[in-house]
């Protein structure tokens, strides 16, 4: 089996270089204009919603839920997406906020931003700005954001707590984190199979090899400062779902690893609040 993937700059570069090359390709699909919306975007934000954006802004979408669903943005908030990716999320959410709130954008990977800002353009919307950064290093001031959103990127920075600690930083008094990310449902020492091996055997860019367990997302979510914490499991992930999704290699994980895995590795919605 080969070595982990544990230098956070090589991970990052990894990650750059896995969604730089999927938003091409989901962007090109059809030529100069886009497919529309994929059966992923309607099932995830529900047609009605989709529907009501023009097609060539809905393109791809890499998440693992719906955080807006679990955030419940009010009128006037101002809001953080963390990995907003092309840009979805962002203007969905802005539309929530209206004009007196304000949506933030922040990702590290050039083609992600290029197509969000594309889109913010074709929309006409005012109220949102995309930023290039690391969520490692939040570009913005202590205590400057009403609600932070994510979907499906935590997983993929190499220091969680870093992360979950600037997040806090960035949120006001009273302030509340709502996340959808892939986490593993019961503990990794329970698998027949050593975590630093079964991290190696699945796939960093893919969303599985750098997912916490339940209890790490909430130690960490703890240590920052957080209160209210909830993860709710939104779908399970099978076998299946693994072998044709997650693992770099055909045939890296035994079929009764893989079985093990049956149903632990999950999408949750995660809550948690700065205390006001
Ligand atoms: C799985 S995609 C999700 C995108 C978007 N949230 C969505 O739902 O479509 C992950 C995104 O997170 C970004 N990302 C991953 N790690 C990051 C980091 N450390 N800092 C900033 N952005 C990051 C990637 O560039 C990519 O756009």
């Amino acid at each position: 089996m080969s070595e982990p993937i544990s230098d956070p700059t090589a991970i990052k570069a990894a990650v750059r270089e896995h969604y730089g090359n999927a938003i091409q390709a989901a962007s090109g699909c059809c030529g100069p204009t886009c497919c529309g919306p994929t059966s992923t975007e309607v099932a995830l934000y529900g047609a009605e919603t989709i529907t009501a954006l023009p097609a060539d802004v809905v393109t791809a979408s890499f998440g693992c839920g719906n955080s807006l669903a679990i955030a419940k943005l009010q009128p006037n908030e101002v809001v953080l997406d963390l990995g907003s990716g092309g840009g979805l999320e962002v203007l969905l959410a802005a539309r929530q906020v209206g004009p007196a709130g304000f949506v933030y954008g922040l990702d590290m990977t050039d083609a992600m931003l290029e197509t969000a800002r594309r889109n913010a353009q074709k929309l006409g919307a005012t109220n949102v700005s995309f930023l290039k950064g690391d969520i490692e290093a939040i570009p913005l001031p202590d205590r400057s954001v009403d609600v932070i959103i994510s979907n499906c990127v935590i997983n993929l920075a190499p220091d969680k707590g870093q992360v979950l600690g600037d997040a806090f930083r960035t949120l006001r008094p009273g302030g509340r984190l709502a996340v959808s990310d892939i986490v593993f449902d019961g503990e990794l020492s329970d698998l027949p199979i050593a975590e630093a091996e079964l991290r190696t055997a699945l796939s960093w860019a893919g969303c599985f090899a750098g997912a916490l367990s339940m209890s790490q997302y909430r130690t960490l979510l703890e240590a920052a400062g957080f209160t209210e914490i909830d993860l709710t499991v939104t779908q399970r992930y099978g076998a299946d779902d693994l072998r044709a999704q997650a693992l770099a290699d055909e045939g890296l994980l035994p079929v009764e690893i893989l079985q093990s895995l049956d149903g632990k590795i999950t999408s949750c919605a995660i809550t948690a609040r700065r205390p006001g």
